[in-house]
């Protein structure tokens, strides 16, 4: 217990898009005691999350469909680094049975919208602002929860909610509930592993 940098858990962050929350994950765990970020994972090869992680000094590994679905190898990549959470960050690829089963509660995603509602298949980036305001929706805001076999049907951890205004924009609502998920996912990320830990001296 008191030897923390041994017991640092090892985050991998999944990314495929711009990175900015996966940049503030990154941020938060350089020099914590906690957790740090081990391997980032993007299925786009021009992600701007991986020009991130480099300059972070953090691995990055590449993965493609085929790979990703018919084959169980990247758990092997995942052992390699030692991972022991998965941050999903502007991942939209269904995770496969094999990795929910390999990490029970340690797969977080965030969700633009408050979920239930503007959550599954198709509903993502501008896609959800702009269902949110086309229902004439007062509110939304990030959603953080527990990742399944599903699309964004896991426990949900973590919501809070921003107003919507009538003048507001999709763009508009997509910075409101970008800055809330910024500021939000890495101190819920800390506490679902420091919870974690918790447990597992427990038990
Ligand atoms: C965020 O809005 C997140 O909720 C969703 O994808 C977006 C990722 O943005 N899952 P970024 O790549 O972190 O900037």
């Amino acid at each position: 217990m008191n030897d923390s940098s041994n017991a640092k858990v090892k985050i991998a962050i999944f990314a495929s898009g711009g990175g900015s929350n996966a940049r503030k994950i990154m941020e938060h765990f350089k020099d914590s005691p906690v957790a740090q970020v081990g391997l980032v994972v993007s299925n786009k090869a021009n992600a701007g999350v991986l020009g991130i992680a480099e300059a972070f000094g953090i691995p990055t590994q590449l993965i493609d469909r085929p790979g990703f679905y018919q084959t169980e190898d990247l758990l092997e990549v995942l052992k390699k680094y030692q991972i022991g959470f998965i941050a999903l960050a502007g991942f939209l690829w269904l995770v496969p049975g094999y990795l929910v089963r390999e990490f029970p509660k340690r797969i977080l995603n965030i969700h633009p919208a408050l979920l239930p509602k503007y959550g599954g298949k198709g509903m993502y980036g501008h896609h959800v602002h702009e269902a949110v305001k086309a229902a004439g929706e007062t509110e939304s805001g990030p959603t953080i929860h527990f990742v399944d076999e599903q699309y964004d049907e896991g426990d949900i951890v973590f919501q809070t909610r921003c107003s919507v205004h009538p003048e507001d924009t999709a763009d508009e609502i997509a910075r409101k509930v970008l800055a809330l998920e910024h500021r939000y996912f890495p101190v819920i990320l800390e506490k679902v592993i420091r919870d974690l830990g918790k447990g597992n001296l427990e038990s």
